[in-house]
């Protein structure tokens, strides 16, 4: 996607052709930098501390990590050093796992001299795919989009989203957001109604600056007020992103995703969420009983961040001195509460013959 008129991915590689680069996502709003990464360490703290965030882009992040580490020494036993590095950072997005599990093996039966190569080569192609899948999911979840504009009921289309499934959360193009995209570059009326997203405000920072650049109509909201809209009939679809779905069709996401499912079962209206095959964690069915639910640092709840009049970005606390904070970063969405999965073969019922009917070889 575009920034200031040049094109970006989220990742990609230096000048040099060794040293990855990425989008410093925490100075975002206020911020665009870039950040050079150079040792898996570096890629392991960008991870954990959330420069680079978003399930697909966690897993793209971690596999040019794999190639950072076989650049600066491809012996056997840093395979595995690398590997668990890299998987302790975020436990929730299966994305990591994927992308770890794809170069172990592809690094573990190779001689140590050609293990770098066959790394960055892994990466790039690993990068690839996943903006591909990304603009298919696009294509296919823009029917959606489509269908509820042919209805004319006058007005634009009305998506809801929570946090920031958007190209920033990707390699490219995003998940939930890559439909918007599509349809609003096929001229559909649409609007955005965009949840703040607490405690880090992805939606805020994120997805507000992401639909702003590509010109995209939105609005940004509290997080409570998605029932709200959706009683008084101003929210047509919901359209969020997931960090690991099962096998049976349970979606985990952001916190806050599973009220805004409830709401919009009780309010009739649709709830989609959209993901590569590589957000599909094959082995788990119950994803309320399964699931590693990540929690983070409980500053994160009891400060925010902005940036005052003068241009200066500062942390202030909300809540009393003494208080503690609980953050837990995801929470789960049962099957039954999700009207459709659009991934990159195109739309399914959320249930383990719906995923089985667009993935036959993982029967
Ligand atoms: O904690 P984050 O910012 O990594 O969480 C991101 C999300 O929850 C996204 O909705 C999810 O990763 C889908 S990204 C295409």
């Amino acid at each position: 996607m575009k920034v200031n008129g040049v094109d970006y991915r989220t990742i990609w590689l230096a000048e040099d052709g060794w040293a990855v680069e990425i989008i410093d996502q925490t100075k975002l709003p206020h911020a665009f930098e870039t950040h050079r990464l150079e040792t898996v360490e570096a890629a392991a703290v960008a991870i954990g501390d959330m420069l680079v965030r978003g399930a697909p882009l966690i897993g793209a992040t971690a596999a040019y990590a794999m190639a950072l580490a076989m650049r600066s020494d491809a012996a056997d036993d840093n395979i595995p050093r690398a590997h668990d590095l890299l998987l302790a950072t975020r436990p929730t997005a299966v994305n990591l796992r994927w992308a770890l599990a794809e170069m172990t093996a592809l690094l573990n039966p190779l001689p140590p001299q050609q293990r770098s190569a066959a790394a960055y080569v892994r990466a790039a192609e690993i990068c690839d795919q996943d903006a591909a899948m990304c603009h298919a999911i696009g294509e296919h979840g823009a029917a959606l989009i489509e269908a509820v504009a042919a209805r004319g009921t006058g007005g634009p289309v009305n998506i809801l989203t929570h946090c920031n499934a958007g190209w920033l959360a990707t390699v490219d193009w995003g998940t939930a957001l890559a439909p918007i995209y599509v349809a609003h570059d096929r001229g559909v009326d649409l609007h955005v109604w965009v949840d703040e997203t607490r405690p880090r405000n992805q939606g805020a920072s994120l997805t507000a600056w992401e639909l702003a650049s590509h010109g995209v109509p939105h609005t940004l909201i509290a997080d409570n007020a998605g029932g709200h809209l959706m009683q008084h009939g101003m929210v047509d679809l919901c359209i969020t992103g997931s960090d690991r779905t099962t096998a049976a069709g349970d979606v985990c996401n952001k916190i806050g995703t599973y009220l805004k499912a409830l709401a919009a079962k009780d309010c009739g209206v649709p709830f989609h969420v959209a993901l590569p095959i590589s957000t599909i964690d094959w082995s788990m069915g119950d994803g309320l009983k399964e699931i590693p639910i990540e929690q983070r640092d409980e500053n994160e709840v009891l400060e925010i961040s902005g940036r005052d009049a003068a241009g200066e970005v500062h942390t202030v606390r909300i809540a009393p001195e003494n208080c503690r904070a609980a953050n837990y970063a995801f929470d789960v969405t049962p099957a039954r509460l999700v009207s459709g999965l659009i991934t990159e073969r195109g739309r399914c019922e959320a249930s383990r013959q719906g995923l089985l009917d667009l993935y036959p070889e993982q029967r």
